[in-house]
């Protein structure tokens, strides 16, 4: 049975919510462990946030897992970083599965070692017929790189004579970006109070509420994300327009 968000304070149920999860290496830090023990307790994060945004009824939730820049850090921490997503994604075919969660992702999947390739492909087609949230996984991606490959793909069809360049609009654009047909997130989440888009989604969050938690993801769980979306319940919205006021 779904959740009512009533139950919780909700006033308002976004229907894409996107997150920027920082802070595993301070959360490490802080306890004199290695960087990687707050990626590996960061997973247990994921699985709180993905399970909760699937009881709201939350139609998409994209969660900025690894950028195109993530590839600058030591060998030992990104082969690591693969290697808990290789094992994440083997390992939660039959939660999501459950859950009714279909797996997506965006970036230039390639990038990726192709084992774990190969396991988020077979986890995609495991879970592609399911109904509920669809949890999309921002992989080697970064905004401007994604703008880049629309801008190329566009450019080649205006050369071969598919489109004319005076009708290229935002929904051409919008077409040939990687969260094509997705709707764009309502609500932005940062963790461990940085307050900074890392090249996320710049195309997609123009008009996204933006909250900052000073969480660090690690500990970002069920509470701190219903907090997240009470925040979002208080916004007023106008989209570049003016707020409506109640008539005198
Ligand atoms: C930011 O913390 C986090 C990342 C670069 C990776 C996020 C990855 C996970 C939560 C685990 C794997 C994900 C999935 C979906 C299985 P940071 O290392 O930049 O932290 P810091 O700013 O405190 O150093």
């Amino acid at each position: 049975m779904k959740t009512q968000p009533a139950s919780h304070g909700l006033k308002e149920i976004p229907r894409h919510v996107a997150v920027i999860m920082d802070g595993n290496g301070r959360w490490a830090r802080q306890r004199m462990l290695n960087r990687i023990e707050g990626h590996r307790r960061g997973i247990e994060s994921v699985r709180a946030v993905v399970r909760t945004a699937g009881e709201l009824g939350i139609a998409y939730l994209t969660l900025y897992a690894f950028s195109k820049e993530n590839w600058k850090r030591p060998k030992v921490e990104t082969a690591t970083l693969m290697h808990l997503l290789g094992t994440f994604l083997r390992r939660e075919i039959g939660e999501l599965n459950r859950n009714k969660v279909r797996l997506k992702a965006i970036g230039v999947l390639e990038d990726l070692p192709p084992k774990v390739l190969r396991q988020f492909r077979a986890t995609e087609a495991a879970t592609a017929k399911n109904t509920g949230l669809t949890l999309i996984l921002a992989l080697s991606y970064g905004a401007r790189d994604e703008i880049t490959r629309a801008a190329r793909e566009i450019a080649a069809e205006a050369v071969a004579g598919r489109i004319a360049p005076a009708s290229v609009d935002e929904k051409t654009v919008a077409r040939h970006l990687d969260t094509a047909g997705v709707p764009d997130p309502d609500l932005l989440i940062r963790t461990s109070g940085e307050l900074r888009v890392s090249n996320f989604l710049l195309w997609q969050i123009s008009y996204a509420e933006f909250v900052v938690s000073p969480t660090l993801w690690p500990d970002f769980r069920r509470e701190q994300f219903l907090d997240a979306l009470r925040e979002f319940g208080r916004r007023h919205r106008r989209f570049g327009g003016v707020e409506s006021l109640p008539r005198a």
